[in-house]
C-alpha cells in the first residue's frame, strides 16, 4: 500500500499546480474509486485506488518508465526554449511532473530513450560503475576492417587520448556504406562517432536499439512512446 494525499497526486500527474488541484477537487471534477472526491487531503492508495479527472483515468503508479523511439532532430533534454525535446513528445496520458530522459542521445541520433521520473532507477542504468550495455546500429562512410573490429574489442583510444572500454563491433551489411552493430558499456559524449573517427570513419546514421537486455520495440514508429512493463523493468534491474 502506498498512500498519498489526493491534491499532491493530482498536481504530480497533471499540469495543474497543487492550488489548482485543490480547486478541481472542490469543484467536483475528481472521482475517487468511482465517487465524487470531497477533500484534497483524502488519502489515495497508489496500488489499489482509481482516480479520474473529468472522467479521464489518471495513472497512479508511483513511478513511470517510458520507452520512446526518438526521431532525429529532437533533443534528449528535459526542456528547451527553442527546439523540440523528447518530453514534448510524451503523450498526454503519461505527462506528470518529474519526468526526464535517463541518458542522452545526440540530436541527430534516433532510437531508444528511456524517460522516467525515478531518479534511483536512472542512476542504476546510467552509473559508469555498472556498465549497462547500450546497443547501437550505425551506417558508416567506408568499409569496416578486421583491424577496426579488433581495435573496438581491445579498447579504442579517442582523439583526446582517452581509452574506451572494450566494445563489440559487428558487421551486419558490408558495402560502400556498411551497416553495423556497436555495443558499448559506457556512455561518453559522442562516443560511437568518436570511436569510428579514430579509424578515419564518419557515422552517417545512428540509432540506439537496446538498453541492457531491453530491446527497442519494433512496433514503435519514430516519435512514439509506450510504457515499459513491470516485468521488463525487473528484467533490466535483475541483470545489473
Ligand atoms: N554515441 C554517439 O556518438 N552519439 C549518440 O547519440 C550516442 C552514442
Amino acid at each position: 500500500m502506498h498512500l498519498e494525499r489526493m491534491d499532491k497526486i493530482l498536481a504530480s500527474r497533471t499540469q495543474y499546480s497543487r492550488k489548482d488541484a485543490k480547486k478541481l477537487i472542490w469543484q467536483g471534477r475528481v472521482q475517487h474509486n468511482g465517487h465524487r472526491a470531497a477533500s484534497p487531503d483524502a488519502k489515495v492508495d497508489l496500488d489499489a485506488d482509481t482516480l479520474e479527472l473529468d472522467g479521464k483515468p489518471l495513472l497512479l503508479r508511483k513511478h513511470l518508465y517510458l520507452m520512446m523511439n526518438k526521431p532525429a532532430g529532437v533533443l534528449s533534454a528535459a526542456r528547451d526554449p527553442k527546439q523540440p525535446t523528447v518530453l514534448d513528445l510524451v503523450p498526454e496520458e503519461y505527462r506528470r511532473s518529474g519526468l526526464f530522459p535517463a541518458g542522452r542521445l545526440d540530436k541527430d541520433t534516433e532510437g531508444f530513450v528511456l524517460v522516467t521520473d525515478d531518479g534511483d532507477f536512472a542512476h542504476r542504468i546510467l552509473s559508469p560503475k555498472r556498465h549497462v550495455p547500450k546497443t547501437y546500429r550505425a551506417k558508416i562512410d567506408g568499409p569496416l576492417t578486421e583491424q577496426m573490429i579488433k581495435g573496438f574489442a581491445e579498447g579504442v583510444t579517442l582523439e583526446d587520448g582517452v581509452l574506451c572500454r572494450p566494445a563489440q563491433l559487428l558487421v551486419l551489411e558490408e558495402g560502400e556504406q556498411p551497416l553495423c552493430q556497436v555495443v558499448l558499456t559506457q556512455g561518453m559524449y559522442h562516443q560511437v562517432k568518436r570511436m569510428f573517427l579514430a579509424f578515419d570513419r564518419r557515422v552517417l546514421w545512428l540509432k540506439r536499439t537496446a538498453i541492457g537486455g531491453l530491446l527497442l520495440d519494433e512496433a514503435l514508429k519514430p516519435g512514439e512512446t509506450r510504457e515499459i512493463l513491470d516485468k521488463e523493468i525487473k528484467m533490466l534491474l535483475g541483470k545489473i
